[in-house]
């Protein structure tokens, strides 16, 4: 029998520490917080946690711009703070992996600040250095890659911000320092590492220039305005075009395999999550990343069963290539884009009418039926929204606030309007604080305190923790069930995956089957009811094991579903 390992079996929760929870209340989200909120993380019913940057930064990047590696932020407490919240998590059997950002720094961690002095000191090659911009390369951040420093008069290149700027991977020191880093950690007992942006890690070593006919503020211009098919092709061409020299190039598998071997090092399987959608970094299926996110799942506007159909057929034919056991993940939401409940209501894609609320459940059901270890972004259990921040002094995210300048100042954008533009772009909009209850603030923080990201007001419309632990029927509640059911049927977690009814573009339907178990499992994404027949698939009966409609009896010989609905069932 194949052993699965504790990672294909869980469901990832990412924690978002700065809007999660506020333990201490100064309206910033802290280890306190997350402390008081183990019970509910289990209750919940994931089983291991991701969290986001929680190191001492200057926040350019909101934490993902690191100015010391082995410790905490101190708004959000202290190591101990760490200790506590990591021992109570694994007492709680809930496993902890931490973000570890390989390819930048913050410009005030010290080995930046001692690279910058000199052309000859220790750390002067730890960061790509140049006398002279070498080309047209654009930080995806804030325009021009290349950035001066006044101390050592020269350029250093970044890829993000220029508060970010790139480390030097060709130099093994830095390899050391790094890996040094990643052991504080793992001496500690986290359970591995979400790697981010581990494509910028390498540049094309020939410094080839692109070719796109405009610059970074100029291409998010277009992507803006862009309407016509054709425009928005083309606007996806240039992105592609922009940053191709600075993207996947070669050196990546190495890194990872060295990376793999330092947790190799330790006991339980640590593992290694790739903020990558390219699979051929889960190396041999043991020698480089655990996994890496099924990012092209959650690139459209609108989940559909032939969407799905197509991204499955397309990852398990890759994942296929590299080993047999190389391994899936799932996810439709993290804090770099809109919120699930929000991109994906069918109103919003332009979809037949308005069923954000169905399209959540349905949506949570995919992700966690499809074989691979799902992920789960915090706030999405209780159908958190985008909020927009139309007012840029209130804006958090860089990205965002540098847009908004450029289109008043270059493109001449009247305020109010690059107000909204700016406000839609952000990351600000789906990071705000966690809506506990229906109490000022979303009982994030206490209400004279100002949380450091306005909280959605819709908290006091029933999008709070608190409301909809009350509600049996509420998105809080099916999680949780859903989650249950999950546990309950292994074969769902271990199952292979085979998709029926291919042609149908009403419901997605497949099997997922171990032997001897198979559970089919088939979801209603029409507004229409729904009869299906499932005889075709050489089983007998059927044994419901979650339906949206509990009061129907259901056989193979005829289905029904209603508008949206769900039915998950044992086949024999
Ligand atoms: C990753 C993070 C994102 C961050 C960027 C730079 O994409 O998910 O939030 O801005 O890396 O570190």
């Amino acid at each position: 029998m194949i052993h699965f390992k504790w990672w294909q079996k869980a469901v990832f929760y990412q924690i978002y520490p700065r809007s999660f929870a506020d333990g201490n209340g100064d309206g910033i989200g802290d280890f306190k917080g997350m402390i008081e909120k183990l019970d509910y993380l289990k209750d919940l019913g994931v089983d291991a946690l991701w969290l986001s940057p929680h190191f001492p930064s200057p926040l350019f990047d909101c934490g993902y711009d690191i100015s010391d590696y082995e410790n905490v932020a101190p708004e959000y407490g202290t190591l101990d703070d760490f200790r506590t919240f990591l021992d109570g998590a694994h007492a709680r059997g809930l496993r902890v992996i931490l973000d570890l950002v390989l390819n930048h720094t913050s410009d005030e961690h010290r080995w930046f600040l001692e690279s910058k002095t000199s052309r000859v000191n220790p750390k002067a090659d730890w960061y790509i250095w140049v006398d002279t911009p070498p080309n047209n390369w654009q930080s995806c951040f804030d325009g021009p890659a290349w950035a001066y420093s006044p101390e050592r008069r020269q350029y250093y290149y970044h890829y993000f911000m220029k508060q970010q700027p790139d480390l030097n991977w060709h130099n093994p020191d830095v390899h050391k320092a790094m890996w040094g880093a990643a052991r504080f950690w793992l001496d500690m007992g986290v359970d591995g590492f979400r790697l981010d942006a581990i494509g910028t890690i390498y540049e094309d070593p020939k410094l080839t220039p692109h070719a796109v006919p405009m610059d970074l503020a100029g291409l998010r211009q277009f992507s803006d305005i862009a309407k016509t098919p054709a425009e928005r092709a083309l606007v996806e061409q240039y992105w592609l075009e922009m940053f191709q020299y600075q993207l996947g190039q070669p050196g990546i598998h190495e890194l990872m395999k060295e990376m793999r071997s330092v947790l190799d090092e330790y006991d339980s399987d640590r593992i290694l999550v790739g903020e990558d959608d390219d699979v051929t970094y889960q190396g041999n299926g043991e020698d480089e990343l655990s996994m890496v996110f099924n990012f092209p799942l959650m690139r459209t506007d609108l989940i559909t069963p032939e969407w799905v159909r197509k991204n499955q057929q397309e990852r398990i034919a890759a994942l296929g290539k590299i080993s047999p056991g190389a391994w899936a993940c799932n996810t439709l939401g993290n804090h770099d884009c809109g919120r699930i409940y929000t991109r994906y209501s069918a109103s919003q894609a332009g979809g037949n009418g308005n069923h954000a609320a169905e399209l959540a459940r349905l949506n949570l059901a995919v992700v966690l039926t499809l074989q691979g270890t799902p992920f789960l972004y915090n706030g999405e259990e209780i159908g958190m929204t985008d909020y927009l921040i139309p007012d840029p002094n209130l804006l958090r995210d860089r990205m965002a606030t540098w847009y908004y300048d450029h289109l008043v100042n270059e493109f001449k954008v009247a305020p109010s309007q690059a107000a909204l533009r700016a406000a839609a772009m952000s990351r600000d909009k789906n990071r705000t604080p966690l809506q506990w209850c229906n109490a000022p603030n979303g009982g994030f923080c206490p209400q004279k305190v100002t949380p450091w990201l306005p909280v959605n007001p819709n908290y006091a419309e029933g999008i709070n923790v608190q409301d909809q632990e009350k509600d049996p029927a509420s998105l809080l509640n099916f999680y949780r069930r859903m989650l249950q059911v999950r546990k309950g049927n292994p074969t769902l977690v271990v199952g292979d995956y085979q998709p029926v009814h291919e042609q149908v573009e009403e419901y997605l339907a497949f099997m997922r089957s171990s032997p001897p178990r198979t559970v089919l499992v088939v979801l209603n994404y029409s507004e229409k009811h729904i009869a299906a027949e499932f005889t075709d698939l050489g089983f007998q009966s059927a044994r419901t094991v979650y339906a949206t409609n509990d009061s129907s009896t259901q056989s193979l010989a005829k289905i029904d579903l209603e508008p949206f609905g769900i039915w998950i069932a044992e086949l024999s």
